[in-house]
């Protein structure tokens, strides 16, 4: 039910972090994927077999999925984890070009992935948006980031109307506080880094692998019957009250 032996997956964002361990895993399950990142290369070797491709999903990115699709049939699974987090910014002009940049790579561009790999996505595919806990709860000093994920959730339930007679599924993977270079600083900032340990219900930051289960679940058949659903990863930092 889990297997995603001979699906064809198309993961973003994959040079490092969150990405790279989804493709690594989802390939790890079965499946033949293709890596997308601006990177020349991953930052360290993938341990399954992933086609990796350098490509900036700001720009144009319709004929490299119709590439893709020629070469390998369809595309069944679509993640779309490329994403960034920029600085607050007081001043007026940085903060709106900020803004605007977090909306191009957080919320455009997986929308214009989505675009390009619906006509190649057979009844039965999949596309895993990832989200963040800051798409449900607000967090401090990154508006941009804040309204493109709360964009994305919202877009995850609208393509799930629109794909849905078509047989294809979009959800949202909301991840909490995961390790990772965009996390680095809060995560190296020992008052920071506690703060974010005691806001979980299980007293812990959490690692890249904490986030495959769930996406291999939303990938395959074990969640035919599931779509336009927000599935939150975050060691119970939402469903916690006082801290
Ligand atoms: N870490 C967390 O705690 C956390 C929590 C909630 C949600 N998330 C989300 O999870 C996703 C992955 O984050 P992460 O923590 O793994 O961050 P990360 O370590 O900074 O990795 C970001 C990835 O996105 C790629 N990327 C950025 N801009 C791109 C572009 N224009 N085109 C193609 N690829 C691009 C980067 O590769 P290149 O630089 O090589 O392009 C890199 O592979 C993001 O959507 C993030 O918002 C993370």
């Amino acid at each position: 039910m889990f297997s995603l032996a001979g699906k064809v997956a198309i993961v973003t964002g994959a040079s490092r972090g969150i990405g790279f361990a989804l493709a690594d895993g989802i390939a790890a399950a079965g499946a033949t994927v293709i890596a997308i990142a601006r990177s020349p290369q991953p930052r360290v070797p993938f341990s399954n077999p992933v086609r990796y491709i350098s490509a900036d999903v700001s720009g144009a990115i319709g004929p490299l999925f119709t590439d893709v699709a020629q070469t390998h049939g369809r595309i069944d699974i679509l993640v779309n984890a490329a994403g960034i987090s920029l600085p607050g910014e007081q001043q007026d002009e940085a903060a709106l070009a900020n803004f605007e940049r977090s909306l191009k790579v957080n919320l455009t561009s997986p929308f214009a992935c989505c675009l390009a790999a619906r006509p190649y996505m057979p009844p039965g595919s999949s596309i895993i948006n990832v989200t963040s806990i800051g798409s449900v709860v607000g967090l401090p000093d990154n508006p941009g980031y804040a309204a493109a994920k709360g964009g994305l959730r919202m877009l995850t339930k609208g393509l799930a109307v629109d794909y849905g007679a078509s047989g294809i599924r979009v959800n949202a993977l909301a991840p909490g506080y995961i390790h990772t270079d965009m996390t680095a600083k809060s995560f190296a900032d020992l008052t920071l880094n506690a703060q974010r340990r005691k806001h979980t219900c299980l007293d812990r930051w959490g690692t890249v692998d904490d986030l495959l289960g769930a996406a291999i679940f939303l990938a395959s058949n074990a969640s035919a019957y599931i779509t336009g659903h927000d599935l939150i990863v975050d060691g119970g930092w939402t469903a916690k009250g006082l801290v």
